[in-house]
């Protein structure tokens, strides 16, 4: 039986949503694509269910914080045990998502060996406990899967259909195997397979292709090529932070094209969202990773970047923007800011 559509039915087709991103797509930079451009749908961070579920809770529970402009947003989540699934998608349910999305394409070599994420796609059987499970938790809350095409070799076919079989609310398919990790170009004739499949079977399951996206136009393309309903971007937004804009057709500009002044107004945003939202105890190098996302495409935008690789606080790399601001010719000497 197929569950509640609830938000994938709202949504105009062809629907945009911003990928999850470990370290990157929390509630802050969620706030900023929003303001930038605001796609159709978010995701979180990929959530441990073993953490939310166990003594590390306090460490995991963060990737769970939302505010209300934020939604429709989906809460992704991993993990093996059908009991925690079911638990963990009850408690989303009253957080208040729009819907509960299970990880099966991470590649990341440890959450491999342990037979999460990427792994399930060879255990067809432990990936269909554990939806059921999640569906069951949600209590029509709709449940979708994000997954790549095989492990080490392309299964396209065997394994969308096993997962239509499912009755999942949607299916994001990442056209990559998990031994491709980013290698390689996706796979969209795998999106349009899904689609088919789809089809065929008579339900009313969401397709969301994801790879590779970086333009308005190549949104436009793949979801037409592929029929899929939605196109998921992940990295295309850090080339160009206003890439949802241009897909709404409200961009005035690309990001890159910006002044300098006003790149660095976005990351101060950041900075200043990042303090506020997670104070002293945010993880203050994850952030420093945004820098080469907003100072880019202009004279000295490198030496920027490496003086505030060399901060240590949020003061400290408002200082250096803000002396950048006043003599821009003038490199700033790596870690001169530090307290
Ligand atoms: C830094 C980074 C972190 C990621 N974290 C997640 C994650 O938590 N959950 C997930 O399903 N995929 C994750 N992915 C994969 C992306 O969601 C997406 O499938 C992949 O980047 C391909 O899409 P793109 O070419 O539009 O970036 C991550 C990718 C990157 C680059």
């Amino acid at each position: 039986m197929n569950q509640s559509p609830g938000i994938w039915d709202r949504l105009a087709v062809p629907f945009s949503v911003l990928a999850p991103m470990e370290d990157v797509t929390d509630t802050v930079f969620r706030r900023i694509v929003q303001a930038a451009g605001a796609p159709d749908l978010m995701v979180t961070e990929f959530t441990s269910t073993d953490g939310l579920c166990t003594a590390g809770r306090p460490r995991v529970i963060g990737r769970l914080a939302f505010t209300p402009g934020e939604k429709p947003l989906l809460a992704q989540v991993w993990g093996n045990s059908p009991e925690r699934y079911l638990r963990v998608a009850s408690e989303i349910r009253a957080m208040g998502f729009d819907g509960l999305d299970i990880n099966m394409g991470c590649p990341v070599r440890k959450i491999i060996a342990r037979g999460s994420c990427g792994a399930l796609i060879q255990n067809p059987g432990l990936a269909a406990e554990l939806i059921a499970a999640a569906r069951e938790g949600a209590g029509g809350l709709p449940v979708s899967v994000k997954t790549r095409i095989g492990v080490s070799q392309p299964r396209a076919a065997e394994w969308l259909a096993f997962l239509l079989s499912q009755g999942l609310a949607a299916l994001t398919v990442h056209g990559r195997t998990v031994v491709q990790q980013s290698e390689g170009a996706a796979d969209w004739g795998a999106v349009a397979l899904a689609v088919r499949l789809r089809d065929e079977a008579g339900l009313s399951t969401r397709i969301v292709g994801n790879g590779d996206v970086r333009t308005a136009e190549a949104f436009y393309r793949r979801a037409r090529e592929s029929r899929a309903d939605g196109v998921m971007i992940g990295r295309g937004v850090f080339e160009n932070l206003f890439l949802f804009a241009a897909i709404r057709g409200g961009a005035e500009t690309e990001f890159s094209a910006l002044a300098p002044r006003e790149k660095i107004a976005w990351f101060r945003r950041h900075i200043d969202l990042h303090e506020e939202t997670w104070g002293r105890a945010g993880r203050f190098d994850v952030l420093k990773k945004f820098a080469k996302t907003y100072l880019r495409a202009f004279e000295g935008a490198g030496r920027l970047v490496d003086a505030i690789m060399h901060t240590r606080t949020h003061a400290a790399a408002r200082e250096v923007l803000d002396a950048w601001l006043l003599q821009p010719a003038v490199a700033v000497p790596a870690g001169n800011a530090d307290p």
